[in-house]
C-alpha cells in the first residue's frame, strides 16, 4: 500500500509517498518562525497549512500511484485560535519555542507538583496549556483554541480530533487515564474550552480529498514520537534522539507512565492496537535553530558548512546553545545562552565547534537523568533529524554519551512513524513491531575520547551553565 505521510515540522513540510519497499517520492516546503523581542516565537497558521497541502500535492503527483492514506505527524506544542465553523484562523501560531507564558506558570507554581503527579510534565511554557492560557489572555476569547494538528485535520476531514500522544504533551491530560483532566483544565483558566476528541495513532479519522481522490486521513502522530516508531524503539530502554529545530531524547518505558525526580518527563509514546505505551523525553529546546543563529550572524553560510569550519578542539571556548530556555534537568525557562572562555585567539571555528558540542552536552545531560531513573546506562542511541548529517555533532555525541551512536537510515524517520501508525490503521492483521519499515544504520560512530576525557568536559560544562544559571538567578 502507498501512504501519504507528511510531518509538519517547526522549520519545514516534508511529504513522502511510501510503500511496502521505500520510499518513492519526496517533497519538502520551507518554513521560518518569527522570533520576537520578548521570548515570542510565532507561526503563520496559513503558511503551515500551505505547505502540507503543497508538499503533499507535489509528493503524490511524483508518486504518480493510488494512495491508500494519509498520515499526519505534528510539531507537538504550538497552538492557535480558531473559527471552529469556517476553519478561519483567529490567531497566529504560537510555537513551542515560545517563552512568553513564563507568566502563567508563574502564577500556577504552588500547583506545579499535583500538576507533575497528573501529567508527568514539568509545569514550562513549553507545553501546550500555557501558551493557551497566555492566548486566550492577549489575543483573543474567540472560536476554539487546539494546538496545529487538531486545525490541520478539521481542514482536511472537518473532523475535530487530536492523537493521544500529541495531547500528552499539553498539560491537561491525565497521563495514567489517558483522559483530559477537569483539575487541571480549571487550573489553567480553560473551563468550558472545547476540547478535540481523543484518538489513537492507529485509528482512521475521517477521509480527505486534499491530495487528490478520496482517502483515509489515519496515523496522526506528535513528530518525537513518530520518530521513536520509526526506529523502532519498542522495547523498554530503547532509546533514540532527533536533531531538528530542537533535539529530543526519547527512552521507551513500556505501559507505565513514571514520574521522575529529577527533572525528566514522561509522555505517551503512541496508543496502537488499544494500549498506550510510554516514553521519557528530554528536550533540548534549540539545535538546528542554534545553527541557524550562527548562519544569520555569518558565521557559517549553511548547515552543510558546520564541519567544514569547525575546529578539532574549542580550545576551552564553552556554550550552552540555550536560546530558548533549558528543559531538564534545569527548567529554567528564562536561561539563556552563552559562550565563556573565549580569548582573542578565539575565531568562528571554536565558535561553531563550541555550539556543537553545546548541542551534545545537553542530550548526554538527559541521558545521564534517563541512565539514573531506569537504573540501566544506554547501550546505543538511534539518532535522526537534519543535523546527524554534521559528523563533528555526531562523533561529538558519542564521546560525551560514550555510547556507539546509530544514523537511521532514512531523512524521514518521522514521517515513516507516522506511515507505521496509518499502516496499523490500514491493517487490522499487522502487528505493532512489524509495522515500520526495516532498517540498518547509515553511519555508526564509536567514542574516541576516553571515559576521563569524556568526564572532564562534561563537568566543566555543567560548571559553566550552573554559574550562568546562578547569575541570572
Ligand atoms: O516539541 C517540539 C518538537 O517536537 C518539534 O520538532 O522537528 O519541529 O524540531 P521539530
Amino acid at each position: 500500500m502507498a501512504i501519504l505521510a507528511i510531518d509538519q515540522g517547526t522549520s519545514g513540510t516534508k511529504a513522502i509517498v511510501v510503500d511496502d519497499d521505500g520510499i518513492v517520492a519526496v517533497a519538502e516546503r520551507a518554513l521560518r518562525p518569527r522570533y520576537l523581542p520578548g521570548g515570542g516565537v510565532e507561526q503563520d497558521p496559513q503558511e503551515l497549512l500551505r505547505s502540507v497541502l503543497e508538499s503533499g500535492r507535489e509528493a503524490a503527483q511524483s508518486a504518480g500511484r493510488p494512495l491508500s492514506a494519509v498520515a499526519l505527524a505534528n510539531q507537538g506544542e504550538t497552538v492557535l485560535a480558531w473559527d471552529p465553523d469556517s476553519g478561519t484562523p483567529l490567531t497566529t501560531a504560537v510555537s513551542w519555542q515560545d517563552r512568553r507564558a513564563e507568566s502563567v506558570c508563574a502564577e500556577l507554581a504552588e500547583h506545579a507538583e499535583e500538576i507533575r503527579e497528573r501529567t508527568a510534565l514539568q509545569l514550562d511554557p513549553y507545553f501546550s496549556a500555557p501558551k493557551m492560557a497566555w492566548l486566550r489572555r492577549n489575543l483573543t476569547r474567540e472560536g476554539v483554541v487546539t494546538t496545529t494538528d487538531t486545525w490541520i485535520v478539521h481542514q482536511l476531514t472537518g473532523e475535530f480530533v487530536t492523537d493521544t500522544s500529541t495531547a500528552s504533551r499539553s498539560l491537561l491530560l491525565g497521563i495514567d487515564e489517558v483522559a483530559w483532566d477537569e483539575r487541571l483544565i480549571e487550573l489553567f483558566g480553560l473551563t468550558g474550552e472545547r476540547l478535540p476528541r481523543l484518538v489513537a495513532s492507529d485509528e482512521i479519522v475521517g477521509t480527505t480529498t486534499a491530495f487528490g481522490a478520496e482517502i483515509p486521513v489515519a496515523g496522526l502522530i506528535v513528530d518525537q514520537q513518530a520518530a521513536l516508531l520509526a526506529e523502532g524503539c519498542f522495547d523498554r530502554g530503547t532509546a533514540k534522539c532527533t536533531y531538528g529545530t530542537g533535539a529530543f531524547l526519547l527512552v521507551n518505558l513500556g505501559d507505565r507512565a513514571a514520574r521522575f525526580d529529577n527533572g525528566l518527563t514522561t509522555s505517551v509514546a503512541w496508543t496502537l492496537r488499544g494500549r498506550t505505551s510510554y516514553c521519557a523525553d528530554g528536550q533540548v529546546y534549540t539545535a538546528a535553530s542554534a545553527v541557524r543563529w550562527m548562519c544569520d550572524l555569518g558565521l557559517i553560510e549553511t548547515a552543510a558548512d558546520l564541519d567544514v569550519v569547525a575546529a578539532d578542539s574549542s580550545d576551552g571556548v564553552l556554550c550552552a546553545p540555550s536560546f530558548a530556555g533549558l528543559a531538564a534537568p534545569w527548567w529554567r525557562p528564562d536561561a539563556g545562552a552563552f559562550l565563556s572562555g573565549m580569548t582573542l585567539s578565539t575565531g568562528r571555528p571554536q565558535i561553531v565547534r563550541a555550539v556543537l558540542e553545546g548541542i551534545s552536552a545537553q542530550v548526554a545531560e538527559l541521558a545521564a537523568l534517563s541512565d539514573e531513573e531506569l537504573g540501566a546506562p544506554l547501550v546505543r542511541l538511534r539518532v535522526d533529524g537534519g543535523l546527524t548529517r554534521s559528523r563533528v555533532l555526531m562523533q561529538s555525541q558519542a564521546d560525551l554519551l560514550q555510547t556507539p551512536i546509530d544514523v537511521y537510515g532514512s531523512e524521514h524517520a518521522t514521517a515513516l512513524g507516522a506511515a507505521a501508525a496509518a499502516r496499523l490503521a490500514l491493517d487490522p492483521g499487522l502487528d505493532v513491531v512489524d509495522a515500520p519499515l526495516p532498517w540498518t544504520p547509515a553511519r555508526t560512530f564509536t567514542p574516541q575520547w576516553t571515559a576521563d576525557e569524556s568526564g572532564r568536559f562534561r563537568a566543566e560544562w555543567r560548571a559553566a551553565v550552573d554559574a550562568d544559571l546562578t547569575r541570572r538567578s
